[in-house]
């Protein structure tokens, strides 16, 4: 049996479509955090589990009878090490024999992003359980850049904080069915480590010509220093909190955390990943 946490979100709703596609038959169990968000899953033939990693009793009730765990990290702020610490130990008491783990590129615990760091931990956690894994250090989701792009479409200027560095953006989708082949073939992957990236980088002003091209329209890029960035999204009426995560985001891509390229999606998918080229046509020409 797998279980599948954060099974109501969007990498790993969409990794046990790709499992069950792979094989109709196979085992699965969801963790949810309510019978609500389990309705979808069990119409599917997915067995669900009610769990939040913050309450290590529901975990160490959900892992009964599984022997491979995807852990999907948490969106829960505020200690994410100590909820991940909470499966990883759940996982243990319970037998598991692999944990495959969604972490961030390069996971580098001199980061300058702060969510890094739960990442660096956890990795070493499930290290130090003795419990074989596999690690996907996933890049960040093109799937956002729209939401950092804004209205730029329409007012012809993205804001960012990003520098002229490259970042590597790759589609969610594709780091999905990476994590099902993964979990569909164990022996294969036992305690490695994927880089999971797309096959390039490109710079916020190569992503605004990218758009111009597609909408036909005159889009430019403006960098402005992180703590504008910060005071905009508070602005927008985001809480403070969320603004820090953000900018610290933007710091961590023009310090270049995300400029890397690395073919284990492509090796682990079968077929080249979705450029952002393509992706952003797929958003932008509608
Ligand atoms: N690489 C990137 O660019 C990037 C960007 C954003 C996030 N991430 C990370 O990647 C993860 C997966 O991405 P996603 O797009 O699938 O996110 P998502 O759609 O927001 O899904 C997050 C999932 O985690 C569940 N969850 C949150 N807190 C939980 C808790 N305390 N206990 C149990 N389950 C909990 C959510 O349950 P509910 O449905 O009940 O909320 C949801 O199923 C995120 O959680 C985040 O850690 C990566």
């Amino acid at each position: 049996m797998i279980l599948i946490t954060g099974a109501s979100g969007h990498l790993g709703g969409a990794t046990i479509d790709f499992l069950l596609k792979k094989n109709p038959e196979v085992k699965i169990k969801a963790l949810v955090r309510s019978e609500e968000k389990g309705k979808g899953l069990k119409n599917k033939g997915v067995e669900v589990a009610i769990g939040n990693y913050l309450d290590y009793n529901s975990l160490e009730k959900a892992m009964t009878d599984v022997e491979l765990l995807l852990l999907v990290s948490s969106s829960t702020m505020g200690d994410r090490h100590g909820q991940h610490l909470n499966v990883i130990k759940a996982a243990k008491q319970a037998g598991v024999k692999h944990i495959v783990y969604t972490s961030v590129l390069k996971a580098d615990p001199n980061s300058k992003l702060s969510l890094a760091v739960d990442h660096v931990k956890t990795e070493k956690d499930i290290k130090i359980s003795g419990i074989d894994y596999t690690i996907l250090r996933n890049t960040y989701y093109a799937d956002f850049l729209p939401m950092i792009i804004s209205n730029a479409p329409e007012s012809g200027t993205i804001y960012y904080s990003a520098g002229n560095t490259k970042v590597n953006f790759a589609a969610r989708i594709d780091m999905a069915e990476a994590n099902a082949v993964v979990l569909s073939d164990l022996t294969n992957h036992k305690n490695k480590i994927y880089e999971i990236t797309s096959g390039n980088s490109y710079s916020f002003s190569d992503i605004a010509e990218m758009i111009s091209k597609i909408t036909n329209g005159e889009i430019k890029y403006v960098d402005i220093p992180s703590d504008t960035l910060k005071e905009n999204i508070i602005k927008a009426g985001m809480p403070e909190e969320v603004a820090d995560m953000m900018s610290g985001i933007a710091d961590s891509m023009r310090a270049g955390d995300f400029d890397f390229t690395d073919p284990a999606l492509e090796n682990l998918i079968g077929r080249k990943p979705a450029d952002l080229k393509e992706f952003l046509t797929g958003v932008y020409s509608k």
